[in-house]
């Protein structure tokens, strides 16, 4: 490491997967690789995953699909998120399974058929309001699949749907969007459809609802050994492993007096004599400008905090006495098995989920990707 690293855990990737996995009983496993692996990386993540059992691969757009398939994955992959005019027939021609949502969207999808037909998730929206048709419009939908796949252009391989709020597994809509979901089903069958796979849970809902299961399961945040749940039920008591350290060296190290200000707009002022050190990775690495005064990081094994706001390339922390010396790491979070803060720790104090703290890192930190004995080295 010269400024800063993430380091990737492959074997806390494969450790999640297989332990996802055995947690189900005749349903397949999606591991959902999109935005660049939730910003893990999405090849080598989809790599290690494929490793420890993982049936398929679900990415969100054409080029994170496309881009699988450039890399040599052969598997199953479900992209799910396209829009008019995008390359179809290339996914198509690639066996990438797509999703469609509006009648349009067979049409588009059927222009794209060349040699073979393409393989289609009809998506129904049982209630989050994004993509989907909704049930009114849900027969005319399977109505158009259905002839295009007589038509020997589309072969209709899923029902899906997405959960709205599987992280409040109480929630009232949870059982709402199942019971949507089944009866959609139950109408595209009695319109013709034979179906193979029928889709709706995300890692909450494959964690807290078992009845979401069906016969294929999209984890995302799981595998990277997050909880879906944030700090109300840690990874570590669902069996998983956080698999992302964030690191960097310190860039510059000074003694300041009691009554020195930090950062733009001077929002943070030394009590007393202190030692400042300067991390150099800012908001356009990646790091939340929301978690300015407040965010915590380890240096020399002590918990420390960011003081003064999070510039764009650097943020600075408050050493208080320690002895510290520029190029000294510091870690951002990481595990928390060596008392490293977390992602979820980095999330609260940023007003954000787990999610948004990795997703969110930028291209300007190299990814080093490691089995679990090599971290730290
Ligand atoms: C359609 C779909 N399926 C699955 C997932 C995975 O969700 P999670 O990361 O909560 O497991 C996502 C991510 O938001 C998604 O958009």
């Amino acid at each position: 490491m010269v400024r800063a690293e993430a380091v990737v855990d492959l074997a806390a990737i494969r450790h999640n997967v297989a332990t996802l996995r055995a947690r189900l009983d005749t349903a397949q496993l999606m591991t959902v690789v999109k935005a660049d692996g939730y910003g893990h990386g999405m090849v080598p993540v989809a790599r290690a995953a494929r490793q420890a059992g993982a049936d398929w691969i679900g990415a969100a757009v054409l080029e994170e699909a496309l881009e699988l398939r450039a890399a040599g994955d052969t598997g199953p992959i479900f992209c799910w998120l396209t829009t008019p005019g995008e390359p179809l027939a290339q996914a198509i021609a690639a066996g990438i399974d797509l999703s469609a949502g509006a009648p349009w969207e067979i049409d588009e999808l059927v222009a794209g058929v060349t040699d073979r037909p393409a393989r289609v998730h009809l998506k129904i929206d049982t209630g989050l309001s994004r993509g989907g048709a909704v049930p009114e419009e849900w027969p005319t939908l399977v109505r158009a699949a259905l002839k295009a796949e007589r038509e020997g252009r589309l072969e209709i391989t899923g029902i899906w749907s997405h959960l709205a709020s599987a992280d409040e597994p109480k929630s009232p809509a949870n059982e709402a969007q199942v019971e949507t979901f089944e009866t959609a089903i139950a109408v595209a069958e009695h319109l013709g459809a034979e179906v193979e796979y029928r889709h709706l849970a995300n890692s909450p809902g494959m964690l807290a609802l078992p009845q979401t299961h069906f016969d294929l399961v999209r984890p995302g945040i799981a595998t990277y050994g997050l909880s879906p749940f944030g700090p109300a039920l840690p990874s570590a008591e669902l069996g998983l492993r956080p698999a992302m350290t964030l690191r960097a060296r310190l860039a510059m190290v000074k003694r300041v007096p009691a009554g020195t200000s930090v950062s733009y707009g001077l929002t943070w002022t030394a009590p007393k004599p202190s030692t400042l050190g300067l991390i150099p990775l800012g908001y356009g690495d990646g790091l939340p400008r929301h978690a300015s005064n407040g965010a915590p990081v380890q240096v020399g094994g002590a918990r420390r905090t960011v003081v003064g706001r999070i510039c764009m390339d650097q943020c600075v922390v408050n050493l208080e006495d320690d002895v510290a010396a520029a190029g000294q790491e510091v870690v951002l979070f990481g595990p928390g098995t060596g008392g490293e803060p977390t992602a979820d720790d980095w999330a609260e104090v940023a007003g954000t989920i787990n999610y948004e703290i990795v997703t969110r890192l930028g291209a300007r930190i190299p990814r080093r990707y490691v089995d679990s004995a090599e971290v730290g080295g």
